[in-house]
């Protein structure tokens, strides 16, 4: 008998592709970096409060921190960066452009500060007048994306050779290479921890910037008093809960949706929706299914819907909603609630316990109950599988897609 091997299949620690395993190793890697942004000391004091005094909470915080910070975020940045702050800037590509879409939410919602994103590639030739006291953000997971770093490297020079201090350059990287480009141009930078990502669709790295993301808002908002002491409390210990619930989403779903993937295998057009903190998700899920499925896939704010793409609609076309319990729940129900008058064959991404979303949907890709802010860390978990299952199912080479790179170190 003969074995079938080959060395990088080692690496694969027995995963058929890196893309899945990548996929499975989301709740270690946010837990590596809930330990290194946010006080873990103090989180297992709150688990076992007879464990020694909350030292960091009761007065022993540094000298450099400002004096009501409950010091539980660690990023440790340079108040200059936040002083004054008026406006942020982020510019990326590709994924990184959606986990700061999803960041774009947070620092406005939790920290007030009016945030923009740019695509790299238009930014570079279509600069924004510049603006006072204003950050600017590069999300780059490889840290070597051509656009990403030209754009910054521009907005950098601009703003350093103007009179004014109140318009020199405040800059601020988020990449999963401090060690590449990025790290050389910029000062100041956001480690997301992932690890090595081999597949050429971003999925461990993509939940890593939006972790990053949470850090950063919390950081931000700590120090402009926009969120209380306790509010951040009881964030970071949800965050802290979501890498077991994340980890058990995985397990339930990984072979359910291997199922359900047979059935689009004649499907040529999908359509994903979303609302508020979750639109960039679906603008994520249905990026996945095209770089590796190679179905057209469109995702939209879904109260857009009726403003165009409700036309494409028919039963060839299914249309995956993500439907979370909050603000938008009912309004996400009553879109999909039109899909389904056209026909369309709907998938929920939403929590399996409610009856009137076991009424409206096909099929339910179940994810756990969380708070609506944090929701997007569990959300994208089944539309990364259900890309996987589809493209695996179809024999794609999952992991080295066509006409993709891993990072695109040219123009
Ligand atoms: C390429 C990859 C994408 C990635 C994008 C930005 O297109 O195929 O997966 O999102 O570059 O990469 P970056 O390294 O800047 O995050």
């Amino acid at each position: 008998q003969t074995l079938n091997w080959h060395p990088s299949s080692a690496e694969k620690q027995g995963f058929r592709h890196f893309m899945l395993k990548e996929i499975y190793e989301q709740p270690t890697v946010l837990r590596t970096q809930l330990d290194a942004y946010f006080d873990p000391e103090w989180y297992l004091q709150t688990q076992n409060p007879t464990v020694g005094e909350r030292s960091r909470i009761t007065g022993s915080n540094p000298p450099s921190a400002p004096a009501s910070s409950p010091g539980l975020v660690q990023l440790n940045l340079p108040q200059s960066l936040y002083e004054n702050l008026e406006q942020i800037q982020i510019v990326a590509c590709g994924t990184s452009w959606h986990a700061a879409l999803v960041g774009k939410h947070l620092l406005e919602q939790w920290a007030g500060v009016p945030t923009f994103i740019q695509y790299a590639s238009e930014f570079r030739y279509s600069p924004p007048p510049l603006t006072a006291n204003t950050l600017t953000i590069g999300v780059t997971q490889s840290g070597e994306t051509a656009d990403t770093l030209a754009a910054l490297e521009m907005e950098q020079e601009r703003r350093k050779s103007h009179h004014s201090p109140a318009y020199q350059p405040r800059m601020l990287g988020i990449t999963n290479r401090p060690e590449s480009s990025l790290g050389r141009l910029i000062p100041y930078i956001i480690n997301t921890h992932a690890n090595l990502e081999v597949g050429v669709a971003a999925t461990k790295t993509f939940s890593a910037q939006v972790m990053a993301f949470y850090a950063l808002a919390l950081d931000l908002a700590d120090r402009r008093k926009t969120l209380k002491a306790e509010a951040i409390e009881s964030i970071i210990k949800k965050l802290r809960e979501l890498p077991p619930l994340i980890e058990r989403l995985i397990e339930e779903q990984d072979d359910y949706i291997g199922e359900l993937a047979h059935q689009f295998n004649e499907t040529s057009d999908f359509i994903f929706l979303g609302r508020g903190i979750n639109f960039p998700i679906a603008l994520e899920g249905a990026l996945k299914l095209k770089e590796i499925s190679y179905i057209h896939a469109e995702g939209y704010p879904a109260g857009e819907m009726k403003h165009g793409p409700i036309a494409l609609l028919d039963a060839k076309v299914p249309v995956v909603a993500i439907a979370v319990p909050g603000l938008l729940y009912e309004k996400v129900l009553s879109n999909a609630q039109e899909a389904k008058a056209r026909d369309a064959r709907l998938i929920g991404v939403t929590p399996k316990d409610s009856l009137e979303a076991q009424d409206i949907f096909n099929e339910i890709l179940a994810i756990p109950t969380v708070d609506e802010s944090l929701s997007p860390l569990v959300s994208v978990i089944p539309l990364q599988l259900l890309a996987y299952h589809i493209a695996a199912l179809r024999g794609l080479d999952v992991d080295q897609p066509r006409n993709l790179a891993k990072s695109v170190t040219v123009e």
